[in-house]
């Protein structure tokens, strides 16, 4: 072996080095479809529907099955579909971005998560041909980048029922449709329909003297499926999926009392570095709460809470 023999095999050595060195930083950097990006943390999902979601028992118990459930098994037959209902300010975002953070590792602003507001993207009736074929070609073109994709369908109450006829193909049995497979897919639909059945039930139950921890997912279950048969509260949607079977889990969002508001309250108040009582109360209290007489409920849940913070402490 000659002594430029040995140079070419030592500079062919270090430009394989040097690639191998830059794809590795380049694929820990720019966002991919792989296990380095997209992976379920377990515990810390478990950690955050115990911790950070408060007064409702149902939807972390059900919520943390249904997703380590699907994610951790085998592919599935169909996408993971979740429902979730309630009033305002239960929980229903911020637990599609609980679910986003500890399944993405960029979270809610992962180029995989997809949120879709139906007055805010689809909101001209006469486009309604136009968004069918958009949200179609969409939701194709991003299952067909990465399998793993998530997509979020906010006010669902509100949405055309054209377009929830363009949704149905995707979240069924079939496991291609035009050879893209969509089974690893996510959907998350949520909605206010069946919150005031939801409130009414859980009224009842406090008012009888019981624990609001003692509502069992059946019960609720009856409840909103009678509602969705009788076709109440633009139950459209509702009826379309359910009796096709589309829709994996129901999970109900409890109406929030002043206890939850409360920890809502310490929650924003200690991000940002305030600890103090009298604040905490003071501004649990200015939020309003129904009915009228008892003054059981939140009106706006957790909604406002930040603003109302933003108000007191400045
Ligand atoms: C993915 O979805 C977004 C909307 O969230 C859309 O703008 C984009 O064009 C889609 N990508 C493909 C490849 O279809």
């Amino acid at each position: 072996m000659s002594e430029s023999d040995g140079a070419n095999i030592r500079l062919s050595i270090t430009i394989v080095l040097i690639g191998i060195v830059i794809y590795i930083i380049f694929s820990f950097s720019e966002e991919c479809c792989n296990d380095n990006w997209i992976l379920l943390d377990e515990k810390g999902l478990k950690k955050d529907l115990t911790q950070k979601l408060f007064g409702q028992h149902i939807a972390s118990d059900v919520i943390l099955k249904a997703v380590v459930g699907t994610l951790r098994g085998p592919v599935p037959k169909k996408p993971l579909t979740l429902s979730l209902h309630g009033t305002s300010g239960t929980g229903k975002t911020f637990v599609s971005q609980l679910i986003a953070k500890n399944l993405y590792k960029n979270g809610m602003s992962s180029q995989y998560v997809h949120v879709f507001v139906s007055t805010l993207h689809f909101p001209h009736l006469k486009l309604i041909h136009q968004y069918q074929n958009d949200l179609q070609t969409w939701i194709r073109g991003n299952v067909t980048i990465c399998p793993r994709s998530m997509f979020i369908f906010d006010e669902m109450d509100k949405m055309h029922p054209g377009l929830i006829n363009a949704i149905k193909p995707f979240l069924d049995y079939t496991t291609q449709v035009n050879n893209v497979d969509y089974r690893q897919a996510i959907f998350i639909f949520l909605s206010n329909t069946g919150g005031d059945k939801i409130n009414e039930f859980t009224l009842g139950v406090l008012m009888n003297g019981m624990e609001r921890e003692s509502i069992k997912l059946n019960q609720l279950e009856e409840e909103l499926s009678l509602m969705v048969f009788n076709n109440e509260n633009n139950g459209f949607w509702q009826t379309c999926l359910i009796q096709a079977n589309l829709i994996d889990y129901f999970i109900p969002f409890l109406p929030l009392e002043f206890k939850h508001v409360m920890r809502c309250v310490k929650a924003e108040l200690e991000s940002r570095g305030i600890i103090n009582n009298n604040i905490l109360f003071t501004i649990t209290s200015q939020m309003e709460y129904y009915p009228k007489e008892e003054k059981v409920f939140s009106m706006k849940g957790c909604k406002t809470v930040p603003s109302k913070v933003n108000l007191v402490v400045n």
